[in-house]
């Protein structure tokens, strides 16, 4: 049996799970650039509220917006991110915008984060201690072990962003297993589900929800082109799949 007709009887064989209307279930999305201006997500005010409005009608209750905090691209503090935060926030409730608003950061994981974790810096956390992290996209990291471990004596819970989209680990189960086993949490990128980021990050993260792995589903959302997959999301059987046997995101 080759690798496509394997794919096509797991997906064939995946139970019937009940049918989803929208993302109140899941109630609150982790992960998304809705601060204007500061990294490579919403550019203007009016961006970020009209994708707001949209998440609102999407169902969710409550939004944790996650910008860049990333040393060679975009310098982002706590100081800059909650204060752009304040604003998002009035002019959100003067747009009839009910969301619950936060936000948290998405570090990368360079050499400047290992060093602001071993200086024990305070980090911007959403749901008291989980801090949302990415890597890079073209190289393995070669310290995560060591940043994890720090993180994790300091009382941070690690909530590795889109585990589905670093191809270096594709097939490494081995990987995954061992960031799970050292307490790191997974945030799967909705999108992956109807490939947004194309066929093998789909496959990774269908390969992940099989494997009980994501602990969080998040938007990821950069702009008006993620909504456009978002609003697919909820026809897809592994989003029923994962809001049946459920993630912690409604829990927040
Ligand atoms: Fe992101």
């Amino acid at each position: 049996m080759n690798l496509l007709t394997s794919w096509l009887r797991k997906k064939q064989d995946l139970p019937a799970y009940p049918a989803v209307e929208d993302f109140s279930s899941i109630g609150t999305d982790i992960h998304s650039h809705l601060i204007p201006g500061i990294d490579d997500g919403s550019a203007t005010l009016e961006d970020s509220l009209m994708l707001l409005h949209a998440l609102q009608d999407l169902g969710f209750k409550k939004v944790v917006t996650t910008p860049h905090i990333m040393s060679d691209y975009f310098k982002n503090t706590p100081e800059i991110i909650l204060s752009g935060l304040d604003t998002l926030r009035s002019a959100a409730a003067k747009d009839g915008i009910h969301l619950e608003l936060e936000a948290a950061a998405e570090y990368y994981l360079d050499e400047s984060f290992a060093q602001m974790v071993n200086r024990q810096e305070k980090l911007l956390t959403f749901g008291g201690n989980y801090v949302l992290f990415e890597i890079s996209y073209i190289n393995p990291p070669d310290n995560i072990y060591n940043v994890v471990f720090d993180l994790s004596i300091q009382g941070y819970i690690p909530v590795l962003a889109h585990p589905e989209r670093y191809p270096f680990w594709y097939g490494k189960d081995s990987i995954y297993e061992k960031l799970k086993d050292m307490g790191v949490l997974f945030q799967l990128n909705t999108n992956s589900l109807v490939g947004y980021y194309g066929p093998a990050a789909k496959q990774c993260a269908e390969n992940l929800i099989d494997r009980n792995m994501i602990d969080f589903i998040g938007s990821d959302m950069h702009g008006v082109r993620h909504l456009e997959a978002l609003r697919k999301v909820v026809d897809e059987k592994y989003f029923r799949k994962l809001s049946a046997t459920g993630i912690k995101n409604s829990l927040l």
